[in-house]
């Protein structure tokens, strides 16, 4: 078997040990013979770090994996087989910022969805637009794994403006399904959930146990108190009405648009408490999470990760790569071009759906019409996400603004120019593209 390699761009990242940790437990089908991790200068020092650590956990699992740390890009692209991106422009100070602007308006103010989400976007379409043309030219034949966030909208910036062979990852549907075999004390195995919508942003349509719907025995289960939710988003219990009525499972992100006064309050009681953001919480986290990674006798995963919203992650990145490379022709949830799978949204847009995943590729599986009470909220997010990707690879006012205004959280013209322009002022030197 050839070794393959693999190149992590934001390598610097505190994720970097689940990653590893996934490569290691799959070492057996996944020859990788070198690892190359790669940041920016300003995450020497956490690229250094976490780095390390890595060596040490290959190190320990007796496998001879080369782990390569580098701060020149084009040197980690060159003939990599795969390529995952895993970078926070800005990084969580720049996040803490998306998350405080809307607020102060009343808006939600999230790391993914709402006005957050699209800074975020805004900052990274012109540098994974960077990535993609080293990737074109360093390796062309490479798969582009993507789980930069806002990970839909910036798949779908890809798949439109870059030549590359890419697909778009998350670990929202694996934790679903992982948590949903947890209340049911099954092994997950048996349980596969038919997923559809958009990233973040994607509902269970069915639950199956060895192949019987028992999606009504999940959401009774739901409606009894039983928790589906995610280390970062608070577990406010579902309207049970709603749920009922609905008769899908709604991901852990839905609460912000089913009960999006509540997660406000949320958010700004956590603000006057002074326990701040989710950013701001996460910056503590990981600065406890680097001085653990320090410690020279530290050869694991260690389990304050599971402190961070990013569970099962590497489940989910590294069976994806091994389905490609051993054309399993496995099922996975992945962002992809619809290509009809969903009958009531464009064929040239991504959604996020089940796929069967192939040495070829990821093949969409036909999800039919979905019903209006879904289909009119994915298709305002998705206007919201296309006139984004206009936005930020054009960098034109106007269209950010209508960008914003498309999108359901946002409420007004007047607040949504006060965010773009807060927005726009606070990221200077991140936004090239406005300048
Ligand atoms: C989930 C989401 C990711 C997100 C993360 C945030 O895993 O799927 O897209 O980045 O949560 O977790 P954090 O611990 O950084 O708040």
């Amino acid at each position: 078997m050839k070794g393959l390699k693999i190149a992590v761009i934001g390598g610097g990242s505190s994720y970097t040990p689940e990653l590893i940790d996934g490569f290691i437990k799959r070492v057996e089908e996944l020859p990788v013979k070198e690892l190359c991790l790669v940041d920016i200068e300003e995450g020497r020092s956490k690229l250094e770090i976490v780095g390390n650590l890595a060596k040490r956990m290959v190190k320990k699992a007796g496998l001879d994996i080369q782990i390569k740390l580098t701060l020149n890009r084009k040197e980690a692209i060159k003939d990599a087989d795969f390529v995952l991106t895993q970078l926070r422009v800005g990084g969580l100070a720049a996040r803490a910022r998306d998350e405080h602007i809307p607020l102060k308006y009343n808006v939600l103010g999230q790391e993914t969805t709402g006005a957050g989400g699209f800074a975020k976007a805004m900052r990274t379409i012109p540098v994974i637009l960077d990535i993609c043309r080293d990737i074109e030219t360093l390796s062309p034949n490479a798969w582009l794994i993507n789980f930069t966030n806002p990970a839909g909208l910036i798949t779908e910036t890809i798949l439109k403006y870059a030549n590359v062979k890419a697909i778009g990852l998350c670990n929202v549907p694996i934790h679903m399904v992982k948590n949903t075999a947890e209340l049911l004390e099954v092994d997950s195995s048996r349980l596969q959930i038919e997923f559809a919508g958009l990233n973040h942003l994607v509902w269970g349509r069915k639950v199956y146990l060895d192949g019987k719907d028992i999606t009504d025995k999940v959401i009774n289960m739901l409606c009894d108190g039983a928790s589906l939710t995610m280390k970062n988003i608070t577990d406010l219990n579902w309207d049970k009405d709603y749920l009922r009525a609905l008769s899908m499972i709604p991901c852990p992100y839905h609460r912000y648009f089913y009960m999006t006064d509540e997660m406000i309050d949320d958010m700004k009681t956590a603000l006057a408490t002074g326990e701040g953001t989710r950013a701001d919480q996460v910056q503590k986290v990981e600065k406890e999470l680097f001085e653990i990674y320090a410690d020279e006798s530290l050869d694991i995963k260690p389990p304050q990760l599971e402190k961070r919203g990013g569970a099962y992650y590497s489940d989910a990145a590294v069976s994806l790569i091994s389905a490609i490379y051993n054309n399993k022709k496995e099922i996975h949830t992945v962002n992809v071009r619809n290509n009809g799978a969903i009958l009531n949204q464009p064929e040239d847009v991504v959604v996020e759906v089940n796929a069967v995943i192939d040495s070829n590729g990821a093949h969409p599986i036909a999800v039919g019409k979905l019903p209006p009470e879904i289909s009119g909220l994915i298709s305002s997010v998705k206007a919201y996400e296309l006139l984004s990707v206009e936005a930020g690879v054009t960098g034109d006012y106007n269209t950010a603004l209508k960008a914003l205004i498309a999108h359901p959280l946002v409420p007004s013209v007047k607040t949504a120019k006060l965010i773009l322009d807060d927005i726009i002022r606070e990221n200077r030197g991140y936004l090239p593209q406005f300048e």
